[in-house]
């Protein structure tokens, strides 16, 4: 009798053995295919799934904030590990530059040929799924792309700034991809997400990309981009140049007048030797307001530079205005930061502090995860040695009395 429990227990035992033996096997597997595999049969996983399948488990357990992060991009795939694919220089280096036809020079022939360069601008919101049926099919994952019978001379990133815009982001991206393929760009969407309660920071978010962009592939231009931003003509060519340009002149919400000259908001182009030789955006603008101004005096002051624009007619954007989204509270001292002439290389892409949470490769783009730490205005004065002005002394009217 003794003996036969025995024998049972330890059959029971070997099959439970055998089964847990067999899932780390299977998932190991797995796990090796979406790492190993670089052509476009990626194995993605479906982030609705989240509590369904075992790899997408363990990357909960691994860190607990990714998944409230994925699973408020419900529908989209995604893999968790990926080397950016480079195209092969042996059969690469023959093939012919890439020469879109629809550049600068064209302008002289606007009023014939205007229908062929303006796009027309998706406004309907998608699922992911969709607009990965949409987009995705040619694209590798994290939003990469490069034209497969033409040589690029640029590794573009484009660096989009990002809290909670979920709808603005389906449109941009629903927009974005077939823009730029038809540009015939070797191009990567980069997603940062600021994680936590702190006012926005836009610029160091920007830092942020690029520093983590950089680790991924080696880039060479930059776009950093409003999520909100669509452009309206394909003449608007998404590469860097000689100085760095400001991209987004014409909005519709200005009317398709430029605010003012010194605008540096919206989309910019940075070579990577600008970008760093500006020393990145600044990080010390919390909240709304100052950022692209202090952008524009990096170039002009520390790059000794000046910035440069497309023609009005083709650096035409369209701005998604609806689903409520209000812009933050404009930060109270963005003007005394501004105006006090503080040292560049003292703040910038050298003091970029965040934590990053995680890095994951969506279909459609890289989402990077990210918290900043705060800096409170008084810890950022004293810095960067930014001197208060004294309040102006209070001048007493006297008025004369009527007689
Ligand atoms: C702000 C900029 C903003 C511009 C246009 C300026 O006062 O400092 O950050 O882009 O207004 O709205």
């Amino acid at each position: 009798m003794f003996q036969n429990r025995r024998t049972v227990f330890l059959f029971l035992c070997s099959i439970a053995f055998v089964q847990a033996l067999y899932y780390i096997i299977t998932l190991q597997i797995k796990r090796n295919q979406t790492i190993i595999n670089s052509g476009l049969a990626i194995s993605y996983e479906h982030s609705s799934d989240i509590t369904k399948t075992s790899v997408q488990n363990t990357v909960a357990l691994l860190n607990p904030s990714i998944q409230t992060e994925l699973s408020s991009f419900a529908n989209a795939s995604f893999i968790i590990s990926h080397n950016f694919i480079k195209p092969d220089p042996t059969i690469y280096n023959s093939y012919p530059i890439c020469n879109v036809s629809f550049s600068n020079h064209n302008l002289s022939s606007t009023n014939h040929n205007l229908s062929s360069y303006r796009v027309t601008v998706s406004k309907t919101i998608y699922p992911f799924d969709i607009i990965e049926q949409h987009q995705g099919e040619d694209l590798y994952p994290g939003g990469h792309w490069f034209p497969k019978t033409c040589r690029t001379e640029q590794r573009l990133a484009i660096i989009i700034c990002y809290r909670n815009r979920e709808l603005h982001l389906k449109l941009y991206l629903d927009n974005i991809h077939s823009f730029l393929k038809q540009q015939q760009l070797d191009y990567t969407i980069f997603v940062v997400n600021q994680h936590g309660q702190q006012p926005f920071n836009r610029a160091a978010l920007f830092n942020v990309g690029f520093l983590e962009a950089m680790k991924l592939y080696s880039f060479d231009c930059f776009i950093f981009h409003d999520v909100d931003l669509l452009p309206e003509d394909l003449r608007n060519v998404y590469k860097c140049g000689e100085k760095p340009r400001h991209m987004s002149v014409a909005v519709d919400k200005f009317n398709y007048r430029l605010l003012y000259s010194s605008l540096f908001g919206g989309v910019t182009a940075f070579s990577l030797s600008d970008f760093t030789g500006a020393n990145g955006y600044p990080t010390v603008y919390w909240g709304w307001g100052g950022e692209d101004d202090d952008m524009y005096l990096r170039v002009t002051r520390k790059l000794k530079k000046t910035i440069t624009r497309y023609p009005i007619e083709i650096a035409r954007y369209k701005m998604i205005r609806t689903f409520n989204h209000t812009s933050g509270k404009a930060n109270p001292d963005r003007h005394t930061i501004l105006y006090s002439k503080y040292d560049y290389s003292q703040d910038g892409i050298n003091t970029t502090n965040y934590d990053l949470h995680h890095v994951v490769f969506y279909k459609l783009f890289t989402f990077i995860n990210v918290t900043l730490p705060q800096e409170s205005f008084e810890h950022i004065r004293l810095r960067l040695n930014i001197k208060l002005k004294p309040p102006k002394k209070k001048v007493n009217v006297v008025r004369k009395k009527k007689v």
